[in-house]
Order: C-alpha cells, then structure tokens, then sequence
C-alpha cells in the first residue's frame, strides 16, 4: 500500500461497505453476539484508607483476571474529558492538516498511523492511531501537534499525571508480589512512556473486521481512558470467553498488565489477550498510555518468584531485543512472551 493519507479510515466520512482489505477470514471474526457483557472485572479504589486491602485486590486482579480498573486514582474529571476532547478535535482536522504527520515506520516517535503495522500486516484493523512518545516530555512535546491549539498543553498534564500513576501501580504490584516496593520500577529503568490516541470510526460491517485485534501488549503498564459513551474493549478469560469490559464508575481508568510484568512475575500474573471491536452506529476514541522498559533494561523473573529448586518460566533478555521481536511480528500472532521462554 502506497503512504498517503488516503489510508487514513478518519479522512472519509460514510461508507456503506468495508473497503478491500479490511475482511477476516470466516474463523478469525470477532462473533459479537457470543461476547459476555457481564464481566466482573476489579474495581480498585485507590483513595482507600485500607491499603493492604487495596494491595490484595490489586494480586487478585492481576492474577485472574491480567486487568483491572481504578477509580479515586488522582487524575481529574475535567482533565480526562479535555483529553477525549481534544483528541476528537485532532482526528476532525482536515486531511490536510493531518497527512504532515503520516507514517506507518513503527520506529518514529511522533506519527499518524492507521490500523496497526499497516507493512507487516496481511488484513487491516478499522483504526486511525496517533502515536507519540511521552518522556521526558521536554524533548517529545516540541514536536508534537500544534494544531488543535490546545492539544500539546492538555496531553503533556495527563502524560505527567499518568506517568505518577503507573509509577504507583507499579509500586503496588510489587508489594502485591512480595516485593520490595520499588522493585519493579527499579529494573525497568527510566521507563519510556508511549501514548496511543485511538479512533475507530463507525463501520459498515463491525461483524467482519476489528478495531484492533486479539493481543498482548508490549510493555510493562497499559493505563487506558476509555470512551465514556461507547463499548469496544473485551478481553479473554481462561476457557475461551471474551467478556467486553466496560467502565465502571464515571472516570474509571482501566489498567492491563504488560508482557513485561508477566515475565518479571515468573508468569504469576497475566499479560491478557484483548481486541477492540468496532461498530455501525458510533465512532469511538480511546488513549492509551503504556509504561515500558528503558531498552536496555534486562527482563527477567524476579528470583524471589521461582521457586527453590526450579528453572525460571522465562530466560532473561532485554527490552530492546523483545520489542523489536514484537514489531517484527503480526500483531495476531502468538503471545510473544512464548519466544523468551
Ligand atoms: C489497546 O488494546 O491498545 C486499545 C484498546 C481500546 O481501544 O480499548
Ligand atoms: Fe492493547
């Protein structure tokens, strides 16, 4: 595919059909009507006074379920909808306006996109995507869009806000191990910070495509805001089910394990297979900020968490050989995790 903003999904307005190159095949749909919606997952109350409880839920969400959601987690309401505002505001502009930052290279730093490694893949994913890197923010920002006005301003506040938060989930996921509190954080370095702004436009045929389809995620930490108004987000339970995961509370902020935790954990919590899903009737926005490793921090299960006597689940390597193994691979494919064993 040539690379041209003519991809971009957000460019066109109405379609009755899915353009070519969007259809699964018939075993890979996302079979909408056999989704759960009833989906348990942990609410955590971060303003609790009760820490060790908040600390117990937290391991008992990420090891059932590898996600959870927090309300009470410091980020306010008005910020969290100046983001979702903003960032509607950026997919609005005119094509125009948006081609200058157009590319489908996974390696640069600030960049438009479209469905998920448009190269790589063989079927594409009914996403635009604008994805920048977050720290430090001084030498991201500059570069960033100016246009919204506001746009550099109102991301760089919930970037810092959420970077505090990971930091502090990341502290209580120690704990939650048995670790020291900042065990985590410190093997993971100077932790870079992604953040992708999300948009599924509305789709003539949600029953055939995805907005992203079934993975893990990368990194260490995914701090999610979702669309208030629209459902997307399901994940996979243990026996097959996709349960959709919807907000819990106004303001909820929904948080899913990383890879990285997952082998720091020596498999003890879950790095959890998700997609988003699409639909006729309503675009929908998310913004996902991922904590990851410094590249050159080196992974492995922490040696609390082996048992005497056994072999660790995953051998150790750096964040820099896995995530180019991540981007060399189809987004679909098996859990990555698999490679390092
Ligand atoms: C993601 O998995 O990164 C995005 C999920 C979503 O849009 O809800
Ligand atoms: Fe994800």
């Amino acid at each position: 595919m040539a690379t041209t903003t003519t991809q971009l999904l957000s460019t066109v307005t109405h379609r009755d059909t899915l353009p070519e190159g969007y259809a699964r095949p018939e075993s890979d749909r996302p079979r909408l009507a056999e989704v759960a919606t009833d989906s348990n997952i942990p609410l955590i109350d971060l303003a609790s006074p009760d820490k060790p409880r908040v600390i117990a839920e937290i391991a008992l969400a990420c090891r059932t379920y590898g996600f959870f959601q927090v309300t009470n987690h410091g980020i306010a309401e008005e910020l969290l909808e100046k983001v979702m505002a903003v960032a509607l505001e950026f997919f609005r502009l005119p094509p125009e306006e948006k081609e200058k930052l157009y590319s489908d290279e996974p390696s640069e730093k600030i960049r438009l996109s479209t469905s998920f490694n448009v190269k790589k893949e063989t079927v594409h994913n009914w996403r635009d995507y604008l994805r920048l890197h977050c720290h430090p923010l001084e030498e991201f920002v500059p570069e960033w869009p100016s246009n919204p006005a506001q746009f550099k301003e109102i991301m760089s506040t919930y970037c810092r806000e959420v970077r505090q938060l990971g930091l502090r989930l990341l502290g209580a996921i120690s704990l939650s191990l048995g670790l020291e509190e900042d065990y985590i954080e410190n093997v993971l370095g100077d932790q870079e910070q992604h953040m992708a702004v999300n948009y599924y436009p509305r789709c003539p045929e949600p029953d055939l495509t995805y907005g992203l389809p079934k993975h893990t995620d990368p990194n260490a930490l995914t701090i999610l805001l979702p669309d208030p108004n629209v459902a997307g987000l399901q994940v996979l339970r243990d026996g097959g089910q996709w349960i959709a995961v919807n907000p819990l509370a106004p303001n909820a902020l929904i948080i899913n394990l990383g890879d990285q935790i997952q082998a720091l954990s020596n498999g003890a919590y879950k790095s959890v297979w998700h997609r988003a899903v699409v639909n006729a009737s309503q675009e929908r926005m998310s913004v996902a900020s991922f904590l990851c490793p410094c590249n050159s921090a080196v992974i492995s299960p922490a040696r609390k968490l082996v048992a005497h006597g056994d072999e660790p689940v995953y051998r150790s390597y750096t964040y820099d050989e896995y995530y180019k193994k991540f981007w060399s691979r189809n987004l679909d494919q098996e859990h990555c995790l698999e490679l390092f064993r």
